[in-house]
């Protein structure tokens, strides 16, 4: 057996035993190929549900993996089509299903009318076993840290090749095209997610989309991007200056989210909570904005007013592995917005094997601003002098160990 046959059924024994299910049989639903509306038979990319991947390494539509307490796990698949060969080629593959799979259409005739919990791409999905089957995803098995670095390995090619082409004159999009081109000459298979590069004020909008806007000196490049190899992704900021360096502002603004990531980064191990990770960032960043000339107070105070948050929108970071956002809120684990701390994806407790993005940032967002002027901790005069400053953010992926966290991406330089 294989190091994936193995790690598979690794995976099904411990979803099995996390699931404890003797009354109904569970199925797990790869999904369906979704059509573009209005363009015949054109579709949008498939991804097997993450779900579904995990328990079968198997992109390809329309697949169920069924597991019944007495008979074990029985594996039903689309059979591949003569059409489909013609057309998609599907290399490596033949007509009919793989070795030891079933036709998915011998499914009905085999749950004889049994009571089924469904999961993957199910729209009726059973809560219970997707918590359990989220806990079980969370550490990651070495199969998936081998794809995570393999990841990591393509996106540093990529902002090897974006850093050394970022000079006034280019454009947002000329640079995305450099570094997705890298991303994939360097062995992965997709993006993990849009890629995200914005100049001057675009870098105020976390999730900006490349345009044909020309660097200038004096911008802030915000670049956050991401490859992904075999199901698994990197997830990486990074903030250039463009020109001769950053100006005085921009310096205080980088240094203190560059040593934000660092304390964020020294608090990762296991048993601390995600909320007290972004703390941790979130005072680092309080001090750099006292520094700047924008906010008043102290950094214990400024946090739990909301006043850091102002700065520092978004929760420090998520789970990252299978997918960008990997083994997500299971129920109940979201946390906020309270305490002065903006809404965190998953509030959990840190474990080994756990992988997650560390991801502060300091941003001027005009749309937030206006809707604080009222307040008296944050200095408005300061504030109006850096009018389209944008933002920066450091994007690091962590995995956590026994006493502490190894950093996925500290091969790619910080600028
Ligand atoms: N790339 C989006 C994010 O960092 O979550
Ligand atoms: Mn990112
Ligand atoms: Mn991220």
């Amino acid at each position: 057996m294989g190091d994936l046959a193995r790690e598979l059924e690794r995976r099904r024994t411990a979803a099995a035993a996390a699931w404890d299910v003797h009354d109904a049989v569970v199925l797990v639903e790869a999904g369906a190929e979704i059509p573009v509306p209005g363009r015949g038979d054109i579709t949008y990319p498939f991804r097997s549900h993450s779900e579904y991947l995990y328990l079968t390494d198997r992109e390809r539509p329309g697949g169920v993996l069924a597991f019944d307490p007495d008979e074990g796990w029985v594996d039903f698949v689309a059979p591949v089509t003569a059409t489909e060969l013609l057309w998609s080629g599907l290399e490596g593959d033949r007509e009919g299903v793989p070795d030891g799979t079933r036709p998915v259409g011998d499914l009905e005739g085999w749950l004889r009318g049994r009571p089924a919990r469904r999961l993957g791409a199910a729209a009726d999905a059973d809560t219970a076993l997707r918590d359990a089957l989220i806990r079980v995803r969370r550490p990651k098995d070495d199969l998936e840290v081998g794809r995570m670095r393999r990841a990591v390995a393509a996106t540093r090619a990529g902002f090897a090749e974006l850093a050394g082409a970022i000079r006034a004159g280019r454009t947002e999009r000329e640079l995305q095209i450099l570094l997705e081109a890298a991303f994939l000459r360097a062995g992965g298979d997709h993006l993990a997610f849009p890629t995200i590069i914005a100049a001057g004020d675009h870098s105020a909008v976390l999730h900006f989309s490349p345009t044909a806007r020309e660097l200038r000196d004096g911008d802030l490049l915000l670049v956050d991007a991401g490859a992904e190899c075999g199901g698994y992704a990197a997830d990486v900021t990074r903030t250039y200056p463009v020109g001769s360096g950053f100006d005085a502002a921009q310096r205080v603004v980088w240094d203190t989210v560059r040593l934000a990531g660092e304390a964020a980064i020294a608090a990762c191990r296991p048993g601390v909570m995600w909320h007290d990770v972004h703390r941790a960032a979130a005072l680092v960043v309080a001090e750099g904005l006292r520094e700047l000339g924008v906010l008043r107070g102290t950094p214990e105070t400024l946090l739990d007013s909301g006043a850091v948050t102002l700065f520092l929108p978004h929760g420090v970071g998520h789970m990252v592995g299978l997918g960008i956002r990997d083994a997500g809120t299971a129920s109940g684990e979201t946390r906020g917005p309270e305490g002065g701390l903006p809404r965190l994806r998953v509030d959990i407790a840190l474990e080994p094997r756990h992988a997650w993005t560390v991801e502060p940032g300091i941003y001027l967002v005009p749309a937030i601003l206006d809707g604080a002027r009222g307040r008296r901790d944050v200095a408005w005069d300061r504030v109006d002098g850096l009018a389209g400053f944008g933002g920066v953010r450091i994007e690091q992926d962590v995995l956590i160990t026994a006493d502490g966290c190894e950093v996925l991406t500290a091969d790619i330089p910080l600028n």
